[in-house]
């Protein structure tokens, strides 16, 4: 690093926190390696969307009208998809944030919390833009001992000190795919300390069956430091266009809205999301499909004896003998794209989002040579 720019106070400090590894662009895998074909199973999008009808919404905006268009600055607070998501949640209005994508709300929380310092407290094995928000904003990560497989919510209630600011909870969590039951879900949110914002991020729960999940919308109401995320990047397939959501108390959401940038989504995201949004078939459909593929998986891996952690999400961690950096590479020389989670705490797993029944055939048919008959 420049040595004069080190000098700026706290560059050093930045320089320091560790930095979000994005999956590969495809393009790029394809142009280094002189690949025709690559299947990317890294960034948990989903590949059955978006449909049709978001497409023609999509263009509409494009083709612009008196209200929208490229040239004209987007709608500040989201208000008419705020409305949509509001309805679709059963809450008011103003008890929804818009974000770029989830991302930025953990970065808006983080923002809020920690402008007078403290500390987060995060399990470990956790999303990293957690921890990489908690620093950036000038907090401190309290990890909690959470597995694998396991997360353990009396142990991230002990973990809290003093000056905690946020927990955060990944509900179903990346990359483990586990999440917590209703019982412990209750006791985070009735035992943790009022004065600490509870962050439950929920990316994956759509791809849960709805008539089992905890949602934790359910408790908004009791707590009012209680923030609740969904993303349009996952179930939604919008990933490309950087839109998320949070629910919580209108005090909550009017700390957040100090801190979110005027314009923050744009009008692209906010048209496509409004259709989204509204689309549950489309939502079951992505749903079934994810589950076909996770069928479909354990049976393959059970036949090359692949141990597998978690059950929610669409993706799955695999145990390997192999360095999952080594199986990366391979893997990657034959143009599939997985992610290996060395930076996560798990030096011999790498986490596959379920693709399309013909991605999935393309892993299996590059990873069953280097396994050579067993993970
Ligand atoms: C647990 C979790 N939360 C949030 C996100 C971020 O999603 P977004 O695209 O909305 O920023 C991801 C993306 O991978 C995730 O895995």
């Amino acid at each position: 690093m420049n040595s004069k720019l080190s000098c700026v106070s706290g560059f050093d400090r930045l320089s320091r926190i560790p930095l979000y590894v994005p999956g590969k662009p495809i393009q790029e895998v394809q142009r280094e390696l002189g690949l025709s074909r690559i299947v990317k199973l890294a960034s948990n999008e989903n590949p059955w969307g978006p449909t049709e009808a978001v497409k023609a919404r999509v263009a509409s905006v494009i083709a612009g009208s008196e209200f929208e268009g490229l040239g004209l600055y987007p709608v500040s607070d989201g208000y008419y998809l705020r409305k949509r998501i509001a309805e679709r949640r059963g809450v008011s209005v103003d008890r929804v944030v818009l974000g770029n994508g989830s991302s930025e709300i953990l970065e808006m929380v983080a923002k809020a919390a920690f402008l007078d310092g403290g500390s987060s407290v995060i399990p470990k094995h956790s999303f990293a833009i957690y921890g990489i928000a908690t620093q950036t904003a000038g907090g401190r990560v309290i990890e909690t001992r959470a597995s694998a497989t396991e997360l353990d919510v009396d142990d991230i209630l002990r973990s809290v000190v003093d000056d905690t600011r946020l927990v955060y909870l990944g509900h179903p969590n990346n990359p483990t795919g586990i999440r917590i039951e209703r019982s412990a879900l209750e006791r985070l949110v009735r035992q943790l300390r009022e004065d600490i914002v509870l962050v439950v991020d929920q990316a994956y729960a759509e791809y849960e069956d709805p008539a089992e999940y905890p949602d934790a919308a359910a408790y908004l109401d009791e707590r009012p430091n209680l923030l609740v995320l969904h993303t349009f990047s996952k179930i939604h397939a919008l990933a490309g266009l950087r839109i998320g959501y949070g629910l919580g108390s209108n005090e909550l959401m009017a700390y957040l809205d100090r801190v979110r940038s005027p314009f923050n989504t744009n009008h692209l995201a906010q048209a496509a999301a409004e259709v989204s949004v509204q689309d549950l078939a489309f939502e079951a459909f992505s749903r079934q499909k994810n589950a076909e593929a996770r069928q479909a998986f354990s049976l393959e891996a059970a036949n090359h004896r692949c141990q597998l952690t978690g059950t929610s999400g669409n993706f799955v961690l695999m145990e390997t003998a192999l360095p999952a950096a080594d199986l990366f590479k391979e893997l990657l020389q034959r143009g599939v794209i997985v992610r290996p989670m060395q930076g996560y705490g798990l030096p011999n797993h790498i986490r596959i989002t379920f693709g399309k029944p013909e991605e999935m055939r393309a892993f299996w048919d590059a990873a069953a040579p280097i396994l050579d008959g067993g993970c």
